[in-house]
């Protein structure tokens, strides 16, 4: 079954990011949902960029703000940054979790965090996806955690790139919708990578990446890209 991820949530129609775009990621039954995370100075943050600006009310640098700070400001419709603990309490157990680690750090704090939540029963191992554009985290991650599944993260496809991922023991391939072709989700398919694209929107995008073979795609509008799906 093709897997639908709301990318940042429901953020076509949602603050990206936010517990709203979550919730009504849930309402329409995603299969997963896509957040991006990165250090604060105290926390884990559930926000795309490195600075505040475009995003939310404040100024400066994520990383510099402890959590409370960054919950008072107005990331869209009055609600505040939402903490890596408030996304896994919202979701518990119903969808995928895939989380982008951006500009991430601490990451042996980082994974206690999720064995924590593991632990607790608030979610399970096997809904989470962790990916980042930064490589040298993954095999990191794998490292720490062999049990977690690992979405290799690309915009574009460096050489061997499915090699890579093989050998990483990755569970699923992320590109670009622009990069994708038919060859490299051949080689990626049977090396038993999963293939998910991003960000489909339009039917013409969704249905190009569906028919190169994709198993899944990220979408800031996942319930008509589900009715896209289920009508391909
Ligand atoms: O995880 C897929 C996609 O979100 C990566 O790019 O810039 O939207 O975080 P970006
Ligand atoms: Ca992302």
């Amino acid at each position: 079954m093709i897997q639908v991820f709301a990318h940042r949530g429901a953020s076509g129609m949602h603050p990206e990011n936010s517990l709203s775009a979550i919730s009504a990621a849930l309402e329409v039954d995603v299969n997963g949902i896509e957040l991006d995370v990165q250090s604060c100075r105290d926390d884990y943050a559930i926000i795309h960029d490195t600075w505040l600006d475009r995003t939310t009310s404040g100024k400066g640098m994520v990383r510099d703000a402890t959590r409370e700070a960054l919950n008072k400001l107005d990331a869209g419709n009055g609600e505040g940054i939402p903490t890596l603990q408030d996304v896994f309490d919202l979701v518990g157990k119903k969808a995928t979790i895939n989380l982008e680690l951006k500009h991430t750090y601490s990451l042996d704090k980082f994974v206690q965090y999720i064995e924590k939540n593991v632990q607790a029963g608030t979610i399970e191992r096997s809904q989470l996806i962790l990916s980042s554009f930064d490589h040298h985290q993954l095999v990191w991650l794998k490292q720490k955690m062999p049990w977690v599944k690992i979405g290799a993260l690309t915009a574009s496809i460096p050489l061997h790139y499915a090699e890579f991922a093989e050998r990483l023991h990755a569970y699923s391939i992320h590109i670009d919708k622009n990069f994708i072709n038919h060859e490299f989700v051949k080689d990626a398919k049977q090396r038993g990578l999963f293939v998910y694209s991003y960000t489909v929107d339009k039917q013409q995008d969704i249905e190009q990446v569906l028919d190169m073979g994709v198993d899944g795609i990220f979408s800031n509008y996942p319930c008509y890209a589900k009715m896209v799906v289920n009508q391909w």
